[in-house]
């Protein structure tokens, strides 16, 4: 099966509002032609609203780099699915390694948060990813597996269709080090045929499973070439519009 390659790009805490609107802008322009894949950018909740206005009339999508479950009330620090999409976003990060590490979130929150984007109708990019210690140890595949499990546990079938995966080894983020083509490629594989197991054979075919850790203009084209690499999630090379727009044009 064919799917559509997604290209996103997580600014994390980076940009004051004039900063981000000028890399947006540029990203606007340097994707204006790509019209067989997916661009996504993920500002801080700060700029998401200017972002989504600079970008208004093109094809980028603009997701949040968190969302809560509830709607509204009392969760100071919080952004909900609702207000993500009033300021012009349609997707949201869930689960990044980040948020897993620094913050303590557990694949419990991390599930509810998965729920709430689906329920208010934003496309959940949920993250997973081993540390270094747990490849260490041969736990790979156990840590994917959980995590994959008791994040999407309770999504139905029709839920599946509209999500995405991003496998991001922690070891790999932010540390220059990317995963091999072969590493990365065989926990896709792992994380597809786990997902043909939990829904129908051909939900597993169709689910975008993204790669992200340290990719750049030199990794992304053979990153890419792999089969069940279907997109990267770039963090520290998304900051720059010109490494940036190698990474979606790739070939
Ligand atoms: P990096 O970050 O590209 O800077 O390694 C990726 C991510 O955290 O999504």
């Amino acid at each position: 099966m064919k799917r559509r390659p997604l290209l996103a790009g997580n600014w994390k805490m980076h940009t004051t509002v004039i900063e981000a609107c000028h890399l947006a802008a540029e990203i606007g322009k340097c994707s204006a032609d790509l019209d067989d894949r997916d661009v996504l950018l993920a500002p801080p909740f700060t700029v998401i609203s200017e972002v989504a206005h600079v970008l208004r009339e093109s094809r980028v999508l603009i997701a949040s780099q968190n969302v809560c479950w509830e709607e509204q009330g009392a969760f100071t620090g919080e952004i909900s699915p609702t207000m993500v999409k009033s300021a012009g976003g349609t997707a949201a990060i869930i689960g990044h390694s980040e948020r897993r590490q620094i913050f303590h979130e557990d694949n419990g929150m991390i599930n509810k948060r998965v729920h709430g984007a689906l329920h208010f109708g934003l496309l959940p990019i949920l993250c997973i990813g081993e540390t270094l210690e747990e490849r260490e140890a041969g736990k790979t595949f156990s840590v994917l597996e959980e995590q994959v499990r008791e994040g999407l546990g309770g999504v139905s079938s029709d839920d599946m269709r509209k999500t995405v995966v991003a496998y991001e080894p922690v070891w790999a983020i932010g540390t220059g080090k990317t995963a091999s083509k072969e590493q990365a490629q065989e926990a896709h594989a792992f994380v597809r045929k786990l997902l043909a197991e939990m829904y129908e054979k051909d939900i597993a075919e169709s689910v975008r499973i993204l790669y992200g850790g340290s990719v750049n203009p030199d990794n992304v084209d053979e990153l890419m070439a792999q089969a069940d690499i279907d997109g990267a999630l770039v963090g520290g090379a998304a900051l720059k519009a010109e490494s940036f727009c190698r990474i979606i044009n790739f070939t």
